[in-house]
């Protein structure tokens, strides 16, 4: 029997307008769509398809060859792989790059990679020629869940990650989840990271799954993996479409990241995003259980399915508590200095107050929650 890819749609609408209305395709196997998708959506006169040198290696050679097979101007554009390329030189060059190649209005970027690939990319894709198309094609867990979709994209500066950036909506997104087979388990256990933050955040049945059958979800069946992906791509559509500036709701899905980034940022990203937001999540929980904020019990259920899925849950040893608070509180999620952290209420359901979504924490009760190794 001929290989069927299975595939789902899950729509994004921001605004009742064309050209904010995108799909998100999950499936496996539905790689070679890619071209199909492309001409469907528009005429690109020249496709950028932009990666880092380890996917380029892997995935990027052959994704170019597909395009070019069915006829479509696309060139390959590769970075190094790592959150270092994620700053404004690395935008320049590819920028530069692009316009030597004869890139105009009509040009298409697509992102292959992960989370930095898809900011960066994205970000490129936002201002050249004042915003041209974009459609990532996330090829790790973490940015299959998140980075991919929303339309958040960035590049860091010395001072804080995501400091320059602007909102641009891809025009699709298509998530192949065979890619997670090729994944290190680091990277793909980093993944689970954001995977628990939206079950946290938006999503209890998942949430359960993830405490009933962690090895399920470890052996990354191409079946498994379709539901888990697509369950945490409808909880972030379902925020990104109630709030896509980031000016209210879409908070929530900061929780873990306000220590996690503080942590990640102040560590010089030897950590991995994934594994700075378990620390994050993992204190962020005890802190809001302390504070009465979190549903009691439920600061323990967050830590043991982060501890099953082989994730990091306390402080390294050596970082100092007051350095992790000082850095967050100059992070822009602080406002006035003031840190503040999205919390949930209970598993699935985030706290909100007077249409606030992210609350202070007294200073004294997180230092003493990142003061407990234990
Ligand atoms: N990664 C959080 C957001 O997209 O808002």
């Amino acid at each position: 029997m001929p290989h069927r890819p299975k595939s789902l749609l899950i729509r994004v609408r921001l605004q009742r307008t064309r050209d904010e209305l995108y799909a998100v395709h999950v499936g496996a196997g539905i790689l070679p769509s890619l071209p199909g998708l492309v001409r469907a959506l528009l005429p690109a006169h020249r496709i950028f398809l932009v990666t880092d040198s380890n996917v380029r290696r892997f995935h990027g050679q052959n994704l170019l060859a597909l395009l070019r097979r069915a006829g479509l101007p696309a060139h390959l554009l590769a970075v190094p792989p790592g959150e270092k390329s994620k700053r404004r030189q690395v935008k320049a060059r590819l920028e530069d790059r692009m316009l030597d190649l004869g890139g105009g209005r009509d040009s298409l970027v697509l992102a292959l990679g992960g989370g930095m690939v898809c900011d960066l990319a994205g970000f490129v894709a936002a201002t050249f020629h004042r915003g041209v198309p974009f459609i990532p094609i996330p090829t790790t867990l973490l940015a299959m869940v998140d980075a991919a979709i929303g339309g958040k994209t960035a590049v860091d500066h010395p001072r804080g990650k995501n400091l320059i950036g602007a909102f641009h909506q891809p025009c699709a997104v298509l998530t192949d989840v065979e890619f997670l087979a090729t994944l290190n388990e680091r990277e793909f256990r980093s993944g689970l990271s954001e995977v628990v933050k939206t079950a946290v955040v938006g999503d209890p049945d998942l949430f359960g799954r993830l405490e009933r059958s962690p090895s399920t979800i470890l052996s990354r069946h191409p079946e498994a993996m379709m539901k888990l992906v697509s369950a945490c791509c409808r909880v972030k559509v379902r925020v990104v479409e109630a709030d896509a500036r980031d000016s209210g709701l879409r908070a929530v899905l900061n929780f873990g990241h306000t220590l996690g980034h503080a942590l990640e940022h102040h560590l010089r990203y030897r950590l991995s995003h994934g594994e700075a937001v378990a620390i994050g999540m993992a204190l962020e929980a005890r802190a809001a259980e302390a504070a009465r904020i979190l549903k009691a019990g439920e600061a323990g259920r967050i830590v043991a399915v982060l501890e099953k899925l082989g994730l990091p849950t306390l402080l390294p040893k050596g970082v100092s508590p007051a350095r992790v608070l000082e850095t967050a509180r100059r992070d822009k999620k602080a406002e006035r200095g003031e840190v503040r952290y999205a919390l949930p209420r209970k598993i699935g359901e985030m706290t909100r107050r007077r249409d606030r979504h992210t609350f202070p924490l007294p200073d004294r009760l997180v230092l003493s929650v990142l003061s407990d190794r234990s």
